[in-house]
């Protein structure tokens, strides 16, 4: 076995996206709900007398319900509990809420006029992305994905944009679509939905549509559209800030689907792992209808093996992986400097936040001449330093933030920090330090050029205009870190059930395309984000090259003939393919799906985990050239990767994982060259063996690929994976982390054993009075997801355990409100708790605990054993201003009385 060598914290400032984990949060009250048949909403929600209003009626071919909101949030979950059983009704979701994915905006350009002139793109399609997936070779040929619309969910489409169509409607590029969420939605405000998907204020859908269909004749960069041809659906589910609830995406997808859309593209998500959530099912069911669904995969790399997100994560939904783009381009803003009293030159920079630089003209300084220095400026400044006040400060990127090198600077008196890189382009620094009023970066070249001069005795003296007006410039640069290899964030699966994901990659890194005129018309970003919309065109182009849309077989022509590619860990690359959870099937080759005339009868093979182990599985082999070919079946192992480090610990490691190159054995049946006539087909059975002397506790996933090379020349390959472990064994729960902590308190530390929470009177939490009160907040860390986390209130006096009712095994007067918890994804779950509980009632004063119950994976939900439990210390509770009612006892003894007497004493204790 070779281990291969772990680097650690490449992530620090290094150019890499650093991953946020957006775990996707509960809107109070609200819930979506799909009826058997074809009820009428407002019959249902006189049903319900007048408990709930409508937030969004979904009433759709393929789904027909409604999300609601009911009107006393204290009884929702009752309320909710009691709709589920009513027969009309199949299911009862609560709402959840999705960000705007984590997206690294590299470099904008700037809106002026004179740039947007326009730039006939001569010749041939060199446009790197389309380079690495063969699409080039579509425009070549003039095929560009005619007549096919692809619905985009997003932040809507700057369809004004010269390179976007210009307009809106029939005859445009963007040609149908709607607003659902209107500018002021921020995805707990009520949604103003009108007609119009115009993006004005956030970008992100812009530059989507321009990744599938911008123009090559109406932009001066030589963005090229993958599929310039067809038309565009712009379905926009976020405001210019916040969230968007789940019931709005559920909208969008059926509404996408209504309007007759082939191709559904959303670059959106949030991590889950579960394929049972509400938005990933309606997302499978409109694939099993017949439309294809890409989803971008996530950008949660960091996060390591199970990080898989919704609604990518559901089943025939296909999840999009990123590669980094062999070029990064990079717009960059001009300046001007001189070199002592030489002659005026210029230099690109992109501008960061703040970006005060108009007029800015002063020499350089630097705190060392070493290029090579990785914390560059991370240490305090020495006392021999200026006053930094008069100078434009230096700083080479890498190690620490960048807020730590500006507050170094600033701390000696600076107000203007330029960083040079330490990776290939620039990137927009975010780097508010008070006093400070402009940051900026230049590449690591221009940086290195400067030291030099500065090193040489010289004086160097930039000169800025305001980077809002001054003249933006394309640059280029060839990207010699990661060209080609799985982008460090692409987020990894396989889901919690050993489903395959993420299916295929394409170029997300790096990428150039259109942004809305008013935020610079251009960009460049990264992400999985932009590696869907690239996929989605792809798609496009097949459905016209192939005369079918059908999803199952387009699928599985991407898969079988993507190229798989090395493991590289945003550093170094490794002889050894990447696992199939990162890179899918790998980079998609769009002419080679095209033309294929070998057809695979699955995408990926799933042979899960140990104890649900599938040792054989079939797919077909078909044969539709007109001559028969002879196949030769192989395998080519990819690195097995450990969900788990290798100190014992139950929570996952973080990219990038303990390698080994330990493969699975298979067979074939038949074996060895298999000769299938034309038009025929021969079933394949893979036999499995996981790789052994691992240390299965550990979770090793393992992966491959198996190789299918036709004597007509033909070279595909399939995908599996499975888990040399038992998921049902994997902790799930961590309880020395999952602690009783207070809101206000971000780190979450634990309160010590018996402390009192004044908690709002009932039914006043969100009272303005009561808003600061500090609650009790149950952190409930999991080391992997789990499909049930049930919290119970165990009460601690006796005089409320004997009204307690045993539920599990655990002593509970009830569940908090909000709770139990369906379908976690691993990491962290918090919730404050205001004394109410889900059947609507307060509990009353008293001394508590909270016991935390989270299922295991594959676990049986009525079985006491298949949960992880613990409990939290004992804690206090009274409510504010509301003494608890004592009722008068008209006779008593005085003996009863001082019973009674102590027993309440008890309980309030
Ligand atoms: C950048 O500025 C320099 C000097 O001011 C000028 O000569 C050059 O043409 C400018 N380049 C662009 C692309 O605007
Ligand atoms: C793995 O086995 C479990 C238990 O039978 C099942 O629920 C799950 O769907 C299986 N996963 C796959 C990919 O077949
Ligand atoms: C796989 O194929 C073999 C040979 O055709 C057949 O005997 C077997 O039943 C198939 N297994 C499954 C799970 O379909
Ligand atoms: C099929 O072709 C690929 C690529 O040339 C090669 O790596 C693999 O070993 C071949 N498989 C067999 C079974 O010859
Ligand atoms: C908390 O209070 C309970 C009951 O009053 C008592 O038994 C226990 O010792 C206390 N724990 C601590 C750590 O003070
Ligand atoms: C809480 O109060 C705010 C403002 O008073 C209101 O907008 C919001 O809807 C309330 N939230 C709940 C959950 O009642
Ligand atoms: C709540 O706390 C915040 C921050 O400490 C403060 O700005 C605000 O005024 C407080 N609100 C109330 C109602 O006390
Ligand atoms: C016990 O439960 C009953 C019925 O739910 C309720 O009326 C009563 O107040 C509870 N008593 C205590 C001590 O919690």
């Amino acid at each position: 076995m070779v281990r291969l060598d772990i680097l650690s914290s490449l992530l620090a400032a290094a150019g890499v996206a650093q991953a946020v984990a957006n775990t996707p949060q509960v809107v109070p009250g609200a819930y979506i709900v799909e009826y058997e048949n074809n009820q009428d909403t407002a019959a249902f929600l006189k049903d319900i007398k007048g408990e709930a209003t409508l937030r969004k009626n979904l009433k759709f071919k393929l789904f027909k319900g409604a999300s609601i909101q009911f009107k006393k949030l204290e009884k929702a979950e009752e309320m909710a509990e009691k709709i589920a059983e009513m027969p009309a009704i199949k299911n009862v979701w609560p709402v959840k809420s999705y960000p705007v994915p984590q997206h690294t905006v590299h470099s904008t350009g700037s809106a002026l006029a004179a740039e947007l002139k326009k730039r006939q793109v001569e010749g041939k399609d060199l446009f790197t992305p389309h380079l690495m997936t063969q699409v080039n070779k579509f425009r070549d040929a003039g095929e560009t994905g005619k007549g096919i619309k692809v619905a985009v969910i997003d932040t809507g489409i700057d369809y004004l944009h010269p390179a976007l169509g210009g307009c809106f409607g029939e005859g445009c590029l963007v040609s149908y679509g709607a607003d659902l969420v209107g500018d002021k939605f921020n995805g707990k405000n009520t949604p103003v939905p009108d007609a119009d998907p115009l993006d004005t204020c956030q970008g992100h859908g812009t530059h989507v549509a321009g990744i599938i269909a911008a123009q090559s004749s109406k932009n001066p960069y030589g963005i090229i559209g993958a599929a310039e041809g067809v038309t565009l659906g712009a379905y926009r589910v976020f405001g210019c800030t916040g969230d968007v609830p789940n019931d709005i995406l559920i909208a969008a997808y059926n509404m996408a689907y209504e309007a007759g859309s082939d191709i559904i593209t959303a670059s959106i998500g949030g991590p889950s792992g579960w394929a049972e959530d509400p938005w990933a099912s309606v997302v499978s069911r409109i694939v099993e209808d017949g439309v294809p669904c890409v989803v971008s995969a996530g950008n949660d790399g960091a996060e390591g093996l199970f990080y898989a997100s919704t609604a990518a994560n559901g089943r025939r939904v296909t999840a999009i992986a990123s590669t980094d783009n062999t070029l990064s381009p990079a717009l960059l803003s001009n300046a001007s400097f001189k070199v002592d009293d030489g002659p005026v030159k210029s230099f690109g920079y992109t501008v960061g936040e703040p970006g005060a630089w108009d007029g800015v003209s002063l020499p350089l300084w630097a705190v060392n001449f070493d290029t090579t220095d990785a914390a560059n400026g991370c240490d305090p400044y020495p006392d021999s330093t200026p006053d930094l006040s008069g100078y434009i400060v230096l700083v080479r990127r890498g190690t620490c933030t960048f807020v730590q090198k500006i507050t170094n600077a600033r701390a000696k008196g600076a107000k203007y920090v330029l960083f040079y890189n330490n990776v290939v382009g620039t990137t927009a620094v975010s780097g508010v330090v008070e006093g400070v009023r402009g940051v900026a970066m230049v590449t690591a070249d221009q940086g290195a050029q400067f030291i030099k001069t500065l090193q040489a005795g010289s004086k160097v003296v930039p000169t800025f205009t305001d980077p809002e007006t001054a003249p933006k410039f394309l640059a280029n640069f060839d990207n010699i870190l990661s060209a080609g290899f799985a982008s460090t964030y692409t987020s990894w699966g396989p889901t919690f059930e050993v489903d395959v994901k993420p299916q295929f990659s394409a170029p997300g890194g790096m990428i150039l395309a259109t942004y809305p005129r008013a935020l610079g018309a251009y960009a460049v970003l990264s992400g999985t984000s932009m590696a869907c919309p690239l996929a989605a065109a792809v798609y496009a182009l097949l459905i016209n090259a192939r005369k079918t849309s059908d999803p199952r077989t387009l699928e599985n022509l991407l898969s079988s003939t993507a190229h798989p590619n090395l493991f590289q860990d945003g550093r170094n690359a490794y002889p050894v393919l990447a696992p199939v959870p990162q890179q899918g099937a790998g980079l998609i080759q769009a002419w080679d799906a095209a033309r294929a005339t070998t057809l695979l009868s699955v995408s990926s093979l799933s042979f899960n985990d140990t104890d649900n182990f599938v040792p054989v599985r079939n797919f077909t082999i078909s044969n539709t050239a007109k001559e028969a070919i002879t196949y030769d079946l192989g395998h080519v192992g990819a690195a097995t990767g450990y969900t788990l480090p290798d100190n014992g610990s139950a929570t996952p490691d973080t990219f990038p994982n303990d390698l080994t190159d330990d493969f699975a054995t298979l067979a074939f049946t038949p074996s060895g060259k298999i000769t299938i006539p034309a038009g025929q087909r021969r079933i394949i059975s893979v036999r499995a063996a996981a790789p052994t002397g691992l240390d299965a506790k550990r979770l090793p996933v393992y992966s491959g690929y198996i190789t299918i090379n036709g004597t007509d020349g033909s070279g595909l390959s399939l995908p599996y994976l499975g888990v040399a472990g038992s998921l049902h064994s994997a902790t799930v729960l961590n309880p020395r982390l999952t602690r009783l902590s207070r809101t206000g308190d971000s780190l979450n530390i634990a309160v010590a054993a018996n402390t009192t929470f004044i908690l709002p009177p009932a039914g006043h939490s969100n009272d303005t009075a009561y808003r600061n009160t500090t609650l009790p907040k149950i952190v409930v860390e999991l080391a992997m997801g789990s499909a049930l986390v049930r919290i119970d209130v165990v009460p601690v006096n006796s005089c409320r355990a004997a009204n307690a009712t045993t539920v599990l095994g655990t002593k509970s007067v009830g569940m908090p409100a909000d709770t139990p918890l369906y379908y976690n994804p691993r990491g962290t779950l918090e919730a404050s708790w205001d004394g109410k509980l889900s059947d609507g009632t307060y509990v009353k004063q008293g001394i508590y605990k909270l016991a935390v119950k989270a299922l295991k994976i594959f676990g049986d939900r009525d079985n006491v054993d298949d949960y992880e439990k613990t409990e939290t210390v004992p804690f206090r509770i009274r409510y504010a201003g509301a003494p608890e009612k004592r009722s008068p006892i008209p006779f008593q003894s005085a003996r009863v009385k001082k019973t009674v007497a102590k027993r309440q004493e008890n309980c309030e204790a």
